[in-house]
This record gives structure tokens, sequence and C-alpha cells, in this order.
């Protein structure tokens, strides 16, 4: 036996190794009860007392992507919307947010247009340019929200960069990382305080759930308060949770394998060599023209612990 943490593959196919007690099933069930019983001093010791909140088979995702995270704990929610707004509905009413210029446009619209609603102030960055971070940040921003690779342009943030910049002015520091997946990026240990995923996408991988994940690196006060709304808001999904967590149960266990270079990432870059010459403005996950911009980005993504990867597998292309 060796210390040696396992990799993304082993703890994806694995999946904690996790066993059915009754029948020693190595897949797991799906539960689906809403309501539990109580012992009969009245307690609920099992640590589930209402389906809202509390379901077996959703708790043992959380599991499997928290470890992926390498995260002290992992929350699912029913869609990435419902993991990014939790977020930030968990900030005290009137905290100011930095978020990227460039995110997906779902959450953009949200936090321009119903973010105010609820007395969220935020300000808008290009978070690509570290300086314009430093000088954007204010002295009651509260949290700065950052994706990367940034969808739809795959732009590279330097996480490790906007980490110090945010912990120095005392915000917290989200990602959404749903481009990068836990297989290229653990943000946690760059500094990040949380992880959010659309685990519609990469992290399911199948087009067949819609699902959202954060991930913590501590279990801080906006880490109780998110689990709050959660709880409150029935945002871990209304419908059939015990199913949905199954079913994006990382990439059904072959998280890993999906990313490997034989697949996506080698034709994207295959296609990025190919177009090199052509469109000027080429991105393939991390990789921006023009050439130095390019270095830098792949300079950024590439840092341990994912050092020596190529880029994954997402292409964009514009015309200019
Ligand atoms: C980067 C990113 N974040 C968040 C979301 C929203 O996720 P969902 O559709 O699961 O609500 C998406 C959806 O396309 C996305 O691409």
């Amino acid at each position: 036996m060796t210390d040696r943490p396992l990799k993304p593959r082993t703890l994806a196919a694995q999946a904690l190794g996790a066993i059915e007690p009754e029948t020693k099933g190595v897949a797991l069930p799906v539960h689906v009860s809403t309501t539990f019983i109580r012992d009969p001093d009245n307690q609920y010791r099992t640590g589930y007392s209402y389906g809202r909140p509390d379901n077996a088979t959703v708790r043992q995702t959380e599991a499997v992507i928290a470890a992926l995270e390498g995260a002290y704990e992992a929350l699912m929610f029913g869609s990435g919307m419902a993991a990014a707004t939790s977020v930030i509905l968990a900030l005290p009413p009137g905290s100011r947010v930095l978020a990227p210029q460039v995110c997906y446009w779902g959450f953009r619209d949200w936090l321009i247009n119903e973010a105010p609603l609820f007395g969220y102030r935020v300000d808008h960055v290009d978070m690509s340019d570290t300086n314009a971070v430093r000088a954007a940040i204010k002295p009651d921003t509260k949290l700065v929200w950052i994706e990367t690779p940034a969808n739809p342009l795959w732009t590279v943030t330097d996480i490790a960069a906007v980490a110090g910049i945010a912990h120095a002015a005392g915000a917290a520091l989200a990602i959404d990382s749903t481009a990068a997946t836990p297989v290229f990026t653990r943000p946690l240990s760059l500094g990040a305080d949380i992880v959010m995923h659309s685990a519609t996408k990469y992290l399911n991988g199948h087009s067949d759930v819609i699902a959202g994940a954060l991930a913590t690196a501590r279990e801080d006060a906006l880490w109780t308060r998110i689990r709050q709304v959660r709880a409150h808001h029935g945002a871990i999904g209304a419908q059939a949770r015990g199913h949905r967590a199954r079913q994006s149960e990382p990439g059904r266990r072959r998280h890993r394998r999906r990313h490997q270079r034989p697949h996506a990432a080698r034709r994207a870059a295959h296609v990025s060599h190919l177009l090199d010459a052509g469109p000027r403005h080429l991105h393939l996950l991390g990789v921006d023209a023009p050439r130095r911009r390019r270095a830098r980005d792949v300079r950024i993504f590439r840092r341990p612990p994912r050092a020596r990867r190529s880029p994954a597998g997402m292409i964009a292309l514009g015309t200019a």
C-alpha cells in the first residue's frame, strides 16, 4: 500500500469504494425517501431528517466530488445556476461582488439584472488581467467570482494571483470550474475558497442530467449559510434528487477517461493546430491568440497539480 493520493480516474471509478451494506452491492441504491423515522427519543441520529436537504444518494455523489476537488465538503444542487446563485444569496444583503466581464451568459445576466434586486452590488472586470482585478477590488468587496477557462471564449484567469488579491482585501474567492473539471484544475489547491460546477456539462458528460455542485476548502460562515440557503430554497433539486445524483456521479465513473489525450484534448489540439494560420482569434481551452497571450494562458492553466497535461478538449473560434 502507498500513501500517494489516488488519481482522479481511480477516485471516480471507485466512487470511494462505497458498498451497500445489506447486499454488498458495489452500485449503491437510489434513495428516494422524503421522510425518516425518528429514534424512540425523538432524535434523528442517522443524520437524515427530511428529504429536501437530506438524501443518501446525493451525499454519496457529494463525497466523490469533494474527493476529486480535494475539498472539505461538497454540496449538490438542482442545476449549475442554483449552485452559483446560492453562493451570492448566502452573502449578507447589500454585499459587493466582483465578477467577470466574460462568463456563462445566464449567470452574468442574473448578476446584472437580478442580484441587484436582492441588494447586491456587482462590479465587473476583465479577470484575465490581474492588474485590473487589483484595481477593481474595493474595501467592501465580499466575494470575487471567477470562471476559468471562461465560457464562451475560454479565457484564462490566474487563480492563485486572484486568490491573493481577494484575500488581501478580505474577500472570498469562488470559481466556476465547469470547463476545467477537477481533472485539469483543482482550484482549492491554488487558493480558491469555493469551487462551482455545472455538473450538467463535463462532470456528468452524458447530456442527460441538469445538476450543479459546490465544494469548499473549509467549513466557515459562508459555507454554513450556503448550506442553509440550499436547504431552505430546496435548491438541491425538486425532481428525482437521488436519480439525478446517481446519474451525475462524476461521469458515471468514467470522468478521467473522457478527458484523456487520445480523446477530446488531443483532437482539440489538432484542430487548433490546423486552424492556427486561419482565424485570428483562436482559443483552445486555455490557449488564446495572439501567441504571447496564448503562452501565458497555457502556463497558468497547466500549473501544478495538473502540470504536464495538455489543455482540455474545448475550442472556441472567432472570425475577427
Ligand atoms: C460555465 C457554466 N457555468 C454554469 C452553467 C449553468 O449550468 P446549468 O445549466 O447546469 O444551470 C453553464 C451552462 O451552460 C456553464 O457553461
